[in-house]
């Protein structure tokens, strides 16, 4: 029998992710968002955080007496567009560091992306991300998932989660088959390009966007006369079956 891991959770909106799995780690299925009989999970969920006030995955958490808390990211940076002091910073942060390590943002000659920009959208989110880990870090987690968390996380938080060397510990899923349309509209681009197969992918969180390594998948047909709804619930499907699924590998791993 796998052991019962902590779990941490963060997430921006809806939390139907959410839901399935806090339904697969309770041996309660009343309210399973499938309706289907999901399967335990060997996994405790502690906490769920969102960069966002009053978002239904909230009130999800509440309703299943689990701790949440709120890091507004919208007015964190909103703030520092006023401009950020040395000051501000996390006392630990160290921009060449992180520069050298991230590969979320890359610099161009078009200045689409100046270094400015890229400097600003380091501290900012190093701000951000050091309030997480206040909440994230009083709490001794396994393994930090993100459920439809709409933020990307820059190395300054990666590194402080994951203190063993190769050794992963946040998850993230998304609404495609990576690494074919990684970014914020999977369903949308795998719609638009005329794909007709659809999935969803959980892969480990590692310093590029939707970059890490591919832990589990699902696929499903797109049909002619789908429309991006359709795609969508089809998608939404996999999801909370592929999740939970791989929270339980990752318990059966460690
Ligand atoms: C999901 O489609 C997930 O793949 C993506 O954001 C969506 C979150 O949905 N990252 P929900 O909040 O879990 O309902």
């Amino acid at each position: 029998m796998a052991k019962i891991i902590n779990v941490g959770t963060l997430i921006s909106g809806g939390g139907t992710n959410l839901q399935a799995i806090i339904d697969s780690a309770t041996s309660s299925i009343s309210g399973s968002i499938s309706g289907s009989t999901t399967d335990k999970i060997d996994a405790n969920i502690l906490f769920t955080g969102s960069d966002t006030h009053g978002v239904k995955g909230l009130e999800r958490a509440q309703k299943a007496n689990i701790d949440t808390f709120v890091v507004d990211y919208a007015k964190i940076i909103r703030a520092c567009k006023h401009g950020i002091d040395d000051a501000d910073l996390p006392p630990d942060f160290n921009l060449g560091e992180i520069l050298e390590k991230q590969q979320l943002v890359t610099s161009d000659v078009s200045s689409v992306t100046s270094p400015d920009r890229i400097e600003f959208f380091l501290k900012s989110r190093a701000i951000a991300e050091k309030m997480l880990l206040d909440h994230i870090l009083a709490y001794e987690i396994d393994l930090l998932v993100l459920a439809g968390f709409m933020r990307v996380l820059t190395p300054y938080f990666i590194d402080r989660l994951n203190t063993i060397p190769g050794k992963y510990r946040i998850m993230n899923i998304h609404p495609a088959l990576l690494p074919s349309f990684p970014g914020t509209d999977g369903y949308g681009d795998t719609f638009r390009y005329g794909c007709k197969v659809g999935g969803c992918t959980v892969h480990f969180v590692d310093y590029g966007e939707d970059t890490g390594p591919i832990i589990g998948q699902r696929s499903f047909d797109i049909e002619p006369g789908d429309t991006l709804e359709d795609v969508k619930r089809k998608g939404l499907e996999k999801e909370w079956e592929l999740y939970p699924a791989c929270i339980q590998q990752f318990a059966e791993s460690v």
